[in-house]
């Protein structure tokens, strides 16, 4: 009798949380950006949140919590109910490198969340403001390491990509750079073209608009190969950093214990999106990376994020990168 009750009980389960799925979403879904409105994470999950909301039936309204790197925006999310109606967009920076960089970090990239799907990656561009005297990359490097501490990097935060990789860059070349923390890549990026700084390495889709309009130069890229949009800028590999290549990768995750069907509904509704040409040759005209089908499912975002926080670990410490 127990068994035929617990079996009926598992049955009623499955069968609310399928119907929950199928119902899924009755009202409005929230994305929550961990950093400033107007750099590139806000930009591609605008983007993509737009596409995907015209699959799913519902709006997805973004909400922009910047902090500490991104890691404020985080942690609000792996406190929310997992329903299905609130979100992550995740990121290299707080779901990959900051467990190897915060000594108390607020959740557990692996552990809290469910990953939904993963989004193309970005690599960056280093820029600087128009008037600084140094015309390329070897010329910078050159001003770094003849003026300690006089290079002022800005960048969206302790831990965010841009950080990361200046940092990354200043000690392989063996220059030191002051690093100048935003609430986001968008407002780091302001003050290089403003001059307040000298400059910061951006991502590409919203580094390519500032550079084609003049308002910055750029010096060099962080991909393996040059971009077909800036044939004329050097990689850091061929140049500075021999073998040196990065972007940043991004993937939605829900909390965990949001139902599985809610989960494939959103990761389906995605997969969808991607296939559409036209919408993923305008993300190729930004420079941004596509991926393949395969690594764009949640299964592979897990595998990835599990891998880049072990990687990570062995960054920083190579690296010493502390968080000051
Ligand atoms: C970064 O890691 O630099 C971010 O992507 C910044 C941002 O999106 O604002």
């Amino acid at each position: 009798m127990k068994t035929k009750l617990m079996l009926g009980a598992a049955a009623l389960a499955l069968f609310a949380s399928q119907a929950l799925a199928q119902a899924y979403p009755t009202k409005p879904v929230t994305w929550i950006v961990p950093f400033a409105a107007g750099g590139p994470t806000d930009a591609l999950a605008r983007s993509i949140a737009e596409r995907v909301a015209r699959e799913i039936g519902q709006p997805i309204i973004i909400d922009n919590a910047p902090g500490a790197g991104g890691t404020v925006g985080a942690a609000k999310a792996a406190r929310a109910t997992p329903d299905g109606y609130t979100m992550l967009v995740g990121h290299m920076g707080y779901m990959g490198a900051a467990p190897a960089l915060y000594k108390k970090l607020a959740y557990d990239p692996v552990k809290d969340f469910a990953p939904v799907f993963r989004f193309p990656d970005t690599p960056l561009v280093l820029m600087v403001r128009n008037e600084h005297p140094a015309k390329d990359i070897q010329a910078l490097v050159a001003f770094g390491k003849a003026n300690p501490d006089k290079l002022f990097i800005s960048n969206a935060g302790m831990g965010s990509s841009s950080h990361l990789i200046a940092a990354l860059m200043a000690t392989a070349v063996g220059m030191k750079v002051t690093l100048v923390p935003y609430k986001g890549a968008g407002p780091a990026l302001v003050d290089v073209i403003g001059g307040q700084v000298d400059g910061m390495l951006d991502q590409t889709n919203t580094a390519l608009p500032q550079i084609k309009e003049n308002k910055v130069r750029a010096l060099a890229v962080t991909s393996k190969v040059r971009l077909p949009q800036l044939k004329d800028v050097p990689t850091l590999a061929e140049t500075v950093l021999p073998n040196f290549e990065a972007s940043t990768w991004y993937g939605i995750y829900a909390p965990k214990g949001t139902p599985p069907a809610v989960l494939a509904r959103v990761e389906a509704a995605y997969l969808k999106v991607m296939e559409d040409r036209a919408y993923t040759d305008k993300m190729a005209a930004q420079a941004i990376q596509l991926l393949g089908t395969d690594q764009y499912k949640g299964t592979a975002l897990g595998q990835h994020t599990a891998a880049e926080v072990a990687r990570w670990k062995d960054v920083a410490a190579k690296a010493r990168i502390t968080l000051d």
